[in-house]
């Protein structure tokens, strides 16, 4: 089956195969000489000196990592949704006790900084501000992170930025853009099976950690635990090693590839998919400027059912296609173009889509 969903990703079959190495002792050699190299590769892809937590989670494991670790009861967040994702930030700072901000914005809309400082000026004891960098159920990417960051600092509070379905496939720098925390998954760009997800931790987002330690309950996702942990070659609970296995060989063909190719070709594939739904007379859900490289959100025209659509993709044309989130479902579809994805494939992609569309009745 063609995955075009925005994750989980095509995992290559040297990446699968390598999941598939003989089971080790997670507190034996092989696996602290593993998770070194992992945790050095992983900082490259995000480029950084910072801590990077490895959790055996999914991206929300990781979402919920930076609630409890930065944030404490009646503590002040605010939590930047231009979509789904950024409501999952809203329900856990609620349900983990903080004070919440919303700031909303329309399906396809970015955020918008003066807002932003608005929102921020209006209630100074913000302590936490949440944003998704790229929003996987609108397919935008909101490009104001290293503005964002300095804004944030100079209101003194921290930034933690949800790049799941970005960082890995879409440049997101780290410590250049004074990013505090910073959050990503295994089954997007990184072509990892699901089930592993990075955090990282700035000396600012540390001193949080501290400050709000005997204020808030954790546990299996206590960063303070999992960096205490790795010094030692460590996960502090059993970790999900095949997935460890399937990373250290992705990583190795990151590298191969290089980072700026990897960029450059999603932005090439990102441009393609675009061109081509638009080519079908279809209309991209993303304001103009801020469409996302890595998935790609179109409205479904007057009479033509998403479902049948998708069914059809996947029966005749063996093609994977995901629908919509949240208040869009049923109103738009997506396409995902992360990982392990070449022209060919996109194309091949296209074509599927064209043919399922025209299955469906959809004349142009
Ligand atoms: C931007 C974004 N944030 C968070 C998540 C949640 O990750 P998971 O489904 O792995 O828990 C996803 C996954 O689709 C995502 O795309």
């Amino acid at each position: 089956m063609n995955l075009r969903i925005p994750g989980p990703t095509t995992v290559p079959a040297e990446v699968a195969q390598a999941g598939a190495a003989e089971m080790i002792n997670h507190r034996g050699p092989e696996f602290a000489a593993m998770i070194a190299r992992t945790t050095e590769g992983v900082k490259k892809v995000y480029q950084t000196s910072n801590d990077v937590e490895t959790l055996t989670a999914s991206g929300s494991g990781a979402m919920e990592s930076a609630v409890v670790n930065f944030t404490a009861p009646g503590m002040h967040s605010l939590v930047v949704s231009i979509g789904n994702f950024g409501e999952r930030f809203q329900d856990l700072v609620g349900i983990y006790g903080g004070v919440l901000v919303k700031q909303e914005y329309k399906g396809g809309q970015a955020a918008d900084l003066n807002k932003i400082e608005e929102a921020l000026k209006a209630d100074p004891e913000i302590r936490t501000v949440f944003i998704t960098h790229n929003e996987t159920s609108t397919g935008v990417t909101n490009p104001i992170l290293p503005d964002l960051a300095a804004l944030v600092h100079a209101h003194d509070a921290l930034l933690v930025v949800d790049a799941i379905s970005s960082l890995s496939s879409v440049e997101v720098k780290t410590d250049e853009w004074d990013l505090d925390v910073v959050l990503s998954g295994s089954q997007k760009g990184w072509m990892v099976a699901p089930g592993l997800a990075f955090v990282s931790v700035n000396e600012r987002a540390w001193a949080r950690a501290d400050e709000t330690a005997s204020k808030q309950p954790r546990f299996y996702f206590d960063l303070r635990r999992h960096q205490k942990s790795l010094e030692t070659g460590q996960t502090p609970w059993t970790p999900a090693v095949s997935l460890f296995f399937q990373l250290d060989k992705a990583l190795q063909m990151m590298e191969a590839e290089g980072l700026e190719n990897i960029f450059a070709r999603h932005h090439k594939i990102g441009s393609m998919v675009r061109d081509g739904i638009r080519g079908m007379g279809l209309e991209l859900v993303a304001d103009e400027g801020v469409e996302s490289d890595t998935v790609t959100a179109f409205w479904l025209p007057e009479g033509v059912n998403g479902s049948e659509v998708t069914k059809i993709a996947r029966d005749k044309y063996n093609t994977v296609f995901a629908g919509g989130q949240g208040n869009l479902r049923g109103k738009i579809m997506r396409f995902g173009h992360l990982g392990a994805m070449n022209e060919a494939d996109i194309q091949a992609g296209l074509d599927a889509l064209k043919n399922a569309f025209a299955d469906a009745g959809y004349k142009k």
